[in-house]
């Protein structure tokens, strides 16, 4: 059976799409382009409406070809499918599959089972207790030098804005021995970049399901695997972001020298409504001693525009602080009610014109911001861990593409030929719009 992915969202999102697609084909199945497959999956975000108005239109793109071939069908995975559930089979009715959070780890049995049995259809969108333990399906052959490990689902903090709770669930911790294990059969396979993922890393065993080991201990044992090259973790919310998490960017000569640290505002009183837990006293103190601890240290943020009530003044705040931290990069975003969520009673709203404003000279300020930390690389030498052959633009030769440390895309040419997962030394020679463009060092 030939089944296509469709992945919308996160990288937690992204990471259950791998691990389907390697238990299908585990299962005899096989990844198809789009134009090939009989089974369509839609992995489906709902953080937002307009990742949440692309699954709707995907299905209808998809509908016109479903209609004339009775045995193809679509599963609908995800925070969308969470959400409006059994919901999808009244409008689309070649949806055949509905799985939530919980439900991806039976997702392939019972696909394989809808493709035996054609007049079924099945919801799995139950939460379970506790974490629900997956097979490993184990990349096999040449695998990527990078690999994502869950270390829990759900979320506790229902941030006023936000549907995640709604959609992921309550918070569950995986057992750290389930994900030491993880770490090591990846790197037996290859990998030398890990990032440990979840909502919160930051309250990793602080939920029932949690086994003692908390997320600074856990950061310290993944560190230690032998092979782990490079390891990195995301989400973390500044509330939780414990002092023995800051000295592990000191100790810890693997943990990479960059950190997603959400702020959501620049405002007190925004943060305050939001729900957020810390004002920019407490974050600003995290950013000093993020700094003191690991100099070098890459910090990116999320940011909200036009939260209800939000006023110029505010606004101007989150610009400041902006400047203050000197982000590298900041996915920013418009607010948008989501159905269920605190925030989509409060009022004022922030008129669209507004927002948009709002979000076009927030997004001027990161991108000058972006560039001048670019540009402070020239000259400088980056490690690189090559992911896979590249081209230069300018001269349009032949060129090696990876990471540096600090997770920075990295073009360069060289003499030699590489495999994805070595490790080079670069002198960073120009700093490109999103990218730095090098030269291997002998
Ligand atoms: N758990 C992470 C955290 O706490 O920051 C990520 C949560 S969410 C998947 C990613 C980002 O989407 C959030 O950090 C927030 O900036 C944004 N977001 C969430 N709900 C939103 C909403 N209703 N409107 C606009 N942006 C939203
Ligand atoms: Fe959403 Fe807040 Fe949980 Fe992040 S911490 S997933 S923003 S509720
Ligand atoms: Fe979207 Fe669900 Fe991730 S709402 S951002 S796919 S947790």
């Amino acid at each position: 059976m030939k089944f296509h992915i469709f992945t919308f969202g996160c990288q937690m999102n992204a990471a259950d799409s791998d691990w389907l697609a390697r238990s299908l084909t585990g299962l005899g199945w096989s990844e198809a382009d789009e134009s090939e497959a009989r089974v369509y999956i839609l992995n489906t975000c709902s953080v937002r409406d307009k990742p949440e108005q692309k699954v709707y239109s995907q299905l209808g793109r998809l509908a016109r070809h479903l209609a004339r071939e009775p045995e193809m069908f679509c599963a609908v995975g995800g925070c969308v499918a969470q959400q409006v559930g059994e919901g999808l089979w009244d409008r689309f009715p070649f949806v055949r599959l509905v799985y939530g959070a919980d439900g991806v780890a039976q997702a392939p049995s019972a696909l394989d089972r809808l493709a035996r049995e054609p007049r079924l259809r099945l919801s799995l969108l139950d939460f379970t207790e506790s974490y629900a333990e997956r097979d490993p399906a184990l990349p096999e052959g040449q695998v990527s030098p990078q690999a994502f490990v869950n270390i829990m689902q759900g979320c506790d903090n229902f941030c006023a804005y936000c549907i995640v709770p709604y959609v992921r669930g309550r918070q569950k911790s995986r057992a750290s021995g389930a994900i030491l294990a993880e770490c090591r059969a990846l790197v037996e396979r290859g990998v030398k970049e890990i990032t440990l993922l979840g909502q919160n890393v930051n309250s990793y065993g602080l939920d029932a399901g949690g086994d003692g080991v908390s997320f600074p201990e856990l950061l310290r044992r993944v560190a230690a695997v032998p092979g782990v090259a490079r390891l990195r973790f995301t989400t973390s919310h500044p509330k939780d972001l414990d002092p023995a998490v800051v000295a592990a960017f000191a100790d810890l000569e693997n943990l990479c020298p960059s950190l997603h640290l959400p702020v959501q505002s620049g405002s007190d009183a925004v943060l305050a409504r939001m729900g957020r837990k810390y004002d920019t006293a407490r974050y600003l103190s995290l950013v000093e001693s993020l700094k003191r601890a690991r100099p070098d240290i890459a910090l990116t943020t999320d940011l909200i525009v036009g939260f209800p009530g939000e006023t110029e003044a505010d606004f101007r705040a989150t610009l400041d602080l902006v400047r203050q931290v000197g982000f590298e990069g900041c996915f920013s975003f418009m607010y948008n009610d989501r159905p269920g969520v605190a925030a989509a009673k409060f009022t004022p709203k922030v008129p669209q014109e507004i927002k948009s404003w709002r979000l076009s000279e927030l997004i001027a300020l990161q991108n000058a911001q972006q560039r001048a930390a670019l540009k402070s690389r020239e000259g400088r030498t980056s490690r690189v861990l090559v992911e896979g052959p590249g081209t230069c633009v300018a001269t349009g030769l032949a060129a090696w593409r990876g990471r540096d440390e600090a997770g920075r895309v990295v073009n360069f040419a060289a003499e030699g030929t590489y495999s994805p997962g070595d490790m080079v030394s670069v002198c960073v020679l120009q700093a490109k719009k999103h990218s730095l463009w090098g030269e291997a060092l002998p």
